[in-house]
């Protein structure tokens, strides 16, 4: 895109709470595919059993070859590791134990020589409390840093007995963590105790609660500023953009998010004229209000009331609670929550920004979980993630179809206080067939987390060789994305199936004068539907076979029959 005119900026300033934002989406990010990496898991280059940046370098031209050509990472920056990075000592340090800062840039140049941008994660939200900011302003209220952090001196009988949000930033009593330090007798806090809240400032500050600042106070426009200094930081080291961790949050009692996008409108505004060529994603899990916020990309995925729980969460052996889902083989999920709620928010950014519904992340369990676990099934479900409109995200391993893993402990805060434990969804990579899968030469009681015990698990040299493999169906399917705009970012997108006969899903994907039907049966019986007003002339066969189904044009209305657990895709003349 252009740089911003300054109409547009004037624009911006008049009309910030209108849900008005100008779409600051660069071109190349409407053929993005990501491809998320959790970095100590990834690849370990130097047999100390964690994964590193020069093991990515390695990994590399096998990254190019799945057809993604962006990639994400977890943070990368010096931690505690309280909570798996996203507790940040030094957000102008790669932690060493990946690498260095000269390491990352090797890695951003490797990447870019072969086509691959680099998108790192933005902990907007809080620091560590052992970063040398919390450090400092912990010691009085005249510091450098004082004002970054909120400090109350007691808890309001208001907020006692309430539990906070979390995701929406509103205060609870569980927010109040007891301090010793000279500052204050408490501080706020995000996620864990370790984690303590940067100071963006109040909604509607209490005036009796004096730590309750505004949102323009002096502290509060310092943060805003620092967080723009990291920004600078590292997208002047030549990465590609940003994933920002839990951007909804960052005002505090801010429940219709006013402030929350006013305050990042100011931030992204800054952003998109310096780096108009960048892209920023983020954990908000609403689109409508993230894109008005200046965002690019949002997720839909787990939290919040804009999730797709009732698609994918699946039972497994008591870490997530049995629910139905309707990527489960028993057939009996539904449509209708998830189709009202990604319609809405479909419809409301179209043509501004884009949604993603990624294949899962560090926080989720993995799609093959419970009794989702053949390869036909994770078929079906990637077919849906890669043929719906926005930006598709694979998080590193489904390519393969890797088991979430059960039982495991909890690694660097991997289980949460209301999370359920997200370390089976962290585990090593499997390459090969060699020690620990070709992830590390470490011994066993060495790795960052196991690797999966089971003989027959997938990984990457095995699926290479098999055309049928998951890994080369994901290529397939990627080849048809980037080879057809119905099918990218923008392409139309319609529900042509009966929304109360949720088997199969059948939905149309267009652009000009191209179109494809994608027919989804993720159930263990056949299924069939008949579509009104679809007009086909000819229909050939992109992916499944005849045994998975068939397209009968030569009725009034065609009628799709689908196979048991398959997924078919036809190009529509
Ligand atoms: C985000 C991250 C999650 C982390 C939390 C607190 O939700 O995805 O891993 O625990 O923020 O930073
Ligand atoms: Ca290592």
């Amino acid at each position: 895109m252009a740089v911003k005119t300054p109409l547009a900026i004037v624009a911006m300033a008049l009309f910030p709470l209108l849900g008005y934002a100008e779409n600051t989406t660069p071109p190349w990010v409407k053929s993005a595919i990501f491809y998320q990496i959790y970095p100590p898991s990834y690849q370990d280059s130097n047999g100390d059993g964690i994964g590193d940046i020069q093991g990515v370098i390695q990994r590399l031209d096998y990254i190019k070859s799945l057809g993604v050509n962006t990639l994400w990472f977890n943070p990368l920056f010096k931690s505690e590791f309280k909570d798996g990075g996203y507790d940040i000592t030094d957000f102008y340090q790669v932690d060493p134990r990946y690498g260095s800062n000269s390491d990352l840039v090797q890695l951003i140049e490797e990447a870019h020589k072969r086509g691959l941008r680099i998108c790192l994660d933005l902990v907007a939200g809080h620091t560590s409390d052992k970063s040398a900011w919390f450090q400092e302003a912990s010691k009085g209220h005249d510091r450098r840093y004082s004002d970054y952090y909120i400090w109350p001196d007691r808890i309001p009988d208001d907020v006692k007995g309430k539990e906070k949000d979390q995701i929406g930033g509103v205060i609870g009593e569980d927010s109040f963590v007891k301090s010793t330090a000279p500052r204050a007798s408490y501080y706020i806090k995000n996620y864990y105790d370790a984690q303590p809240a940067l100071n963006y400032g109040y909604a509607n500050p209490n005036p009796k609660n004096a730590w309750e600042q505004a949102v323009d106070a002096p502290g509060p426009m310092a943060v805003r500023r620092e967080l723009e200094n990291i920004m600078a930081f590292w997208m002047d080291k030549g990465i590609d953009g940003f994933r920002v961790d839990m951007a909804s949050s960052i005002v505090k009692n801010d429940p219709d998010k006013k402030a929350t996008i006013g305050v990042w409108q100011d931030i992204s505004n800054w952003y998109h004229t310096h780096y108009p060529d960048a892209v920023l994603i983020s954990e908000w899990s609403n689109p409508k209000e993230s894109s008005s916020a200046g965002f690019n990309i949002d997720f839909m995925m787990h939290t919040g009331k804009y999730n797709f729980n009732s698609l994918f969460v699946n039972r497994v052996g008591g870490e997530f609670a049995p629910v139905v889902s309707y990527f489960a083989k028993d057939g009996k999920g539904e449509l209708k929550t998830w189709y009202k709620l990604y319609s809405e928010q479909y419809n409301a950014t179209k043509g501004n920004s884009l949604i993603t519904l990624p294949t899962g992340n560090h926080d989720i369990q993995r799609l093959n979980a419970g009794d989702r676990d053949s390869v036909e099934q994770l078929k079906v479900a990637m077919t849906f993630f890669l043929t719906m409109p926005g930006a598709p995200f694979i998080y590193y391993g489904d390519e393969i179809g890797m088991r979430f893993q059960t039982g495991l402990w909890n690694k660097e805060g991997s289980q949460g206080k209301s999370t359920k434990n997200r370390a089976g969804a962290r585990t090593p990579m499997q390459w090969d067939d060699s020690k620990n899968a070709g992830f590390s030469t470490t011994d066993y009681w060495n790795l960052y987390l196991p690797i999966d015990k089971n003989p027959q698990r997938p990984n990457v040299a095995k699926e290479e060789k098999d055309p049928r493999s998951l890994l080369n169906y994901t290529r397939n399917l990627l080849k048809l994305r980037a080879s057809s705009s119905a099918l990218s970012a923008e392409g139309d997108w319609e529900l042509v199936s009966n929304i109360n006969r949720p088997y199969p899903m059948v939905y149309l994907r267009s652009s000009g004068n191209e179109r494809y039907l994608i027919a989804l049966n993720p159930s263990d019986r056949p299924v069939s539907a008949s579509i009104n007003n679809l007009k086909i002339n000819q229909a050939t066969r992109v992916v499944g076979d005849e045994a998975q189904g068939t397209l009968s044009t030569q009725a009034a209305q065609p009628e799709v029959n689908v196979a048991p657990i398959s997924a078919l895709v036809f190009k529509l003349e």
